[in-house]
C-alpha cells in the first residue's frame, strides 16, 4: 500500500512541479503563519551543512546559502522538482548536492554530518513518520537541529460553516486519504478524489500533534519549540467566510500550519 502511494504521489509531483516553483519556501514556513524573519528558529548558518527534506524547487536551499550555509544538500521524490532546483540554484551561483529519493529511505546521504536538517511543508508526505524521523536523526550531528513545518493537524478535521467552527472529521482519523488539488498558491484547495478518476491525485496520512512529538522523542530528539500561531496581519483582518482550504477566516480561529524545532540529543 505505502509503495503504491509513493509511486502515485511521485507521478503527481512530477506533473505539478512547475506550478509549485518557489511556492512554500523559507523564510515562509506555511500558510498565514509567522515567518522565519520573526521566529528566528534557525541557528547562524555561517559555514554550516544543511539538508532540506522535500526540497522542491530549491528556494529554501537558496535562502540557506544566502545566510552563509556552505554545503547545501536536498532530497526530493520528484525528478522534475530536482531539475527545477538544480537550474534555479545554479543560476544563483550555488552547487547543491541533490538526491532523488523518497524521504523514507537513505539514498546515500552521510550520517552524523549535518548541522541543520529542515523540511518546509513536505514532512507530512511521508508514509512512515518514525522511519523518516529516525533517518533525519541519523543524518544530524549530535546537538544538530531539525526544523519542520506542515499543515496543523486540525486542518484535516475542522472546518468553518456560517461563521462557526465545526468538526467535519475526526482528529483520530489515521487512514490515508486521497484528494485532488484545485487552484494554486495561496488560493489552492482540495477536493476528494479516487485514483481511478485520473488527473493528479495525492494521498496523505492524517496525523495528530502527539504523533509528531512522540516520533521525535523515539528518534532521539528534544523538542525546543512548537509554534501554533497565525500571523498578525491575518488576525487583524476582517475576514469574511470563504471556502478556500487555507482561508483567513479559519486562520483567525486556529493555526493552519504547525512549526516544530527539535534538537538531536541521543542516538
Ligand atoms: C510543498 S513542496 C515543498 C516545497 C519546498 N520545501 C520548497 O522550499 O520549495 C513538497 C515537496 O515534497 C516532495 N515529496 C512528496 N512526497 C515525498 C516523499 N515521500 N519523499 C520525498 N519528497 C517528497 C514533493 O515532490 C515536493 O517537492
Amino acid at each position: 500500500m505505502n509503495n503504491y502511494i509513493l509511486t502515485k504521489n511521485k507521478t503527481t509531483w512530477n506533473a505539478i512541479a512547475d506550478s509549485f516553483f518557489g511556492v512554500t519556501a523559507l523564510p515562509t514556513y506555511g500558510c498565514l503563519c509567522p515567518t522565519e524573519d520573526e521566529l528566528r528558529l534557525f541557528p547562524d548558518l555561517s559555514s554550516k551543512k544543511v539538508l532540506d527534506i522535500g526540497c522542491g524547487s530549491g528556494h529554501s536551499l537558496k535562502w540557506c546559502g544566502d545566510h552563509g550555509a556552505t554545503e547545501l544538500f536536498g532530497l526530493d521524490i520528484s525528478e522534475r522538482q530536482l531539475e527545477n532546483a538544480q537550474r534555479f540554484l545554479a543560476e544563483n551561483g550555488y552547487a547543491p548536492k541533490l538526491f532523488c529519493s523518497p524521504m523514507e529511505e537513505n539514498p546515500g546521504l552521510p550520517t552524523g554530518y549535518f548541522d541543520v536538517v529542515y523540511s518546509i511543508y513536505a514532512i507530512g508526505w511521508t508514509v512512515d513518520l518514525q522511519k523518516t524521523f529516525d533517518l533525519i536523526s541519523d543524518y544530524l550531528k549530535p546537538g544538530g537541529v531539525f526544523i519542520f513545518s506542515w499543515d496543523h493537524p486540525f486542518m484535516h478535521c475542522v472546518d468553518i460553516q456560517d461563521d462557526k467552527l465545526i468538526f467535519s472529521g475526526s482528529y483520530f482519523e489515521q487512514e490515508p486519504f486521497t484528494f485532488m488539488r484545485t487552484g494554486s498558491g495561496k488560493g489552492a484547495g482540495r477536493s476528494p478524489a479516487v485514483y481511478e478518476e485520473g488527473g493528479n491525485p495525492l494521498t496523505l496520512y492524517n496525523r495528530r500533534l502527539s504523533d509528531y512529538i512522540n516520533a521525535l522523542a523515539l528518534a532521539g530528539f528534544a523538542v525546543e519549540k512548537v509554534v501554533e500561531e497565525t500571523d498578525k496581519a491575518t488576525l487583524e483582518l476582517d475576514a469574511s467566510f470563504s471556502s478556500e482550504y487555507y482561508a483567513p477566516c479559519k486562520a483567525k480561529h486556529f493555526p493552519l500550519s504547525l512549526i516544530v524545532k527539535a534538537r538531536k540529543i541521543i542516538k
